[in-house]
């Protein structure tokens, strides 16, 4: 008889946990980081979460992850930010992440023209494992340097020829890192209600409250 009520009480508790965590925010999203090594994917998550930089430089193994909250558009959210290794032997590993993903986020530098080459082939991976449709920015990393090869104007076309959003920021400085990760998740709020609500046969212009410095084709 004990065993069954400690069965009915454990239940119970885990119970309460599951409401109570899920009650903790409005949407979950999961986002995830990918790009050549060295870019700066692990900077930027560091720069969101913890409002850090560090100038030392440790490639990711594999992936790594973490959550950051946040109150957008009035709503309370959850990201789960999924750091991935930019380093050609682990892209098996890393191509399994883009599966679930609710957006992704390409990172190139905008000192390296290298990094910026391989987008068309990180996107066409992302093409290939995500799910379709699925909301992409490309973002120039390490903004904050003076001797850039990547000029904006390569990043605007390029966004637009592969119809996703685009911006360039700095993890180092902090500039337009907050733009970054809340304009993907307002654009995630915004394609998640639209999917929740009766269809009224209305449009939802997404890109509406995109500040200037962070553009869309
Ligand atoms: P992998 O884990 O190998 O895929 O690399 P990553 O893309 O995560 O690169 P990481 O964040 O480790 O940064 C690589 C190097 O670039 C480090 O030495 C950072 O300090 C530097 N770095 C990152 N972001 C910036 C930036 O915005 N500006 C400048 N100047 N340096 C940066």
């Amino acid at each position: 008889m004990n065993i069954y009520l400690s069965i009915i009480y454990n239940s119970t508790i885990k119970y309460i946990h599951y409401k109570m965590a899920k009650r903790d925010y409005d949407h979950l999203f999961k986002l995830v980081l990918v790009g050549d090594s060295g870019v700066g994917k692990s900077c930027l998550l560091l720069r969101y979460a913890d409002d850090a930089f560090t100038e030392s430089f440790i490639s990711t193994i594999g992936v790594d992850f973490r959550f950051r909250s946040a109150e957008i558009s009035g709503k309370r959210i959850k990201l789960q930010i999924w750091d991935t290794a930019g380093q050609e032997r682990f892209r098996t590993i890393t191509t399994a992440y883009y599966r679930g993903a609710d957006g992704i986020i390409f990172v190139y530098d905008i000192t390296h023209k290298e990094s910026f080459d391989h987008m068309s082939s990180w996107l066409a991976e992302a093409r290939r494992y995500a799910t379709p449709g699925i909301p992409m920015i490309i973002v120039g990393n390490k903004s904050d340097r003076t001797d850039r090869v990547v000029l904006e104007s390569d990043l605007k076309k390029f966004a637009q020829d592969n119809d996703a959003l685009y911006i360039e920021c700095s993890a180092r400085t902090g500039d337009d890192v907050k733009d970054l990760f809340e304009n993907m998740a307002k654009r995630l709020i915004a394609i998640r209600e639209k999917d929740e609500k009766p269809d009224t046969g209305e449009t939802v212009d997404i890109d509406r409250h995109i500040p200037a410095r962070f553009a869309c084709c």
